[in-house]
């Protein structure tokens, strides 16, 4: 045992170490210790604005140069970053851990879960990386090549948008159908790092809640989801995380 390493129930640990299909779904608190800011509690403004104030269609059609010039600060953040102990262990457990079925579905845009080394994995909220043309022609670029003072389309009727989706807008169909799917499956869930306010994503994890398989919640902060769980773990991602692919994959290094 790793000295200060995080100690799990034990029923936990056995519950770890039974399941079939795992769901793990992962919000902005995963990616904080890699140094991509999250977008609620310290460190989560920008300029004095919240995220609900630029993250907004209308927000874009007021001001798009201001919206791309907070995603392009948000995404050289993402590029500098690099995956954490937390995102290899999640790798690892896909890789290694011996499910039937692994399903990591994230809340967040920065991709550090396909870095890290995960295959398949389920954007609820679409990807920073990427742009696309809000008129609907079709055309796309890289997001790190968008100027924001000038990020008109080529084809002229409307601008590069970022691939993310913003308050008021549908999630991709195909991906909540594909979560939800899997909370009615699996037979165990964890929660990394969401403030689980923001709808629909927050409601994914009492589909299996309901269903009496156990949820784990990994947040060093409690949320409106805490209380309606059967296991809580006050750490940050890294540590939550690192105990319970230990608890599966036995003691090693991430
Ligand atoms: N490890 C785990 N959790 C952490 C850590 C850490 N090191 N640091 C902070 N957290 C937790 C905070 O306590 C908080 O509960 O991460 C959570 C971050 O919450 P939000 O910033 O609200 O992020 P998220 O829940 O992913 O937001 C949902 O809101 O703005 C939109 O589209 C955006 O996908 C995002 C959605």
């Amino acid at each position: 045992m790793t000295e200060g390493a995080l100690h799990l129930p034990a029923d936990l640990a056995a519950a770890v170490r039974a399941a079939g299909h795992l769901v793990v779904l992962t919000g902005a608190g995963m990616s904080a210790e890699s140094g991509v800011p999250v977008f609620r509690g310290q460190g989560g403004l920008w300029e004095g604005f919240r995220p609900e104030d630029l993250a907004t269609p209308q927000a874009f059609g007021r001001d798009p140069e201001r919206v791309w010039r907070w995603y392009r600060w948000r995404l050289d953040r993402v590029r500098e970053a690099q995956p954490h102990a937390g995102h290899r262990a999640l790798a690892a457990l896909e890789r290694d851990g011996g499910f039937e079925r692994f399903t990591l579905v994230t809340q967040n845009v920065d991709a550090m879960h396909q870095r890290a080394g995960n295959r398949s994995v389920i954007e609820l909220h679409g990807t920073i990386t990427r742009a696309h043309c809000e008129a609907g022609c079709g055309r796309t670029a890289e997001a790190h090549e968008v100027d924001p003072a000038a990020a008109l389309c080529a084809c002229g009727r409307g601008r590069l948008r970022p691939s993310v989706v913003w308050f008021g807008e549908s999630l991709p169909a195909d991906a909540m159908d594909e979560a939800a799917e899997a909370l009615e499956q699996a037979d165990m869930a964890w929660v990394v790092g969401t403030s689980s306010v923001v709808y629909p994503a927050a409601a994914l994890p009492g589909i299996a809640a309901r269903r009496g398989v156990p949820v784990v919640e990994v947040n060093p902060e409690e949320t409106p989801l805490t209380g309606q769980l059967p296991y809580s773990l006050r750490s940050s991602a890294s540590a939550g995380l690192v105990a319970l692919a230990r608890a599966r994959l036995g003691e090693r290094e991430f």
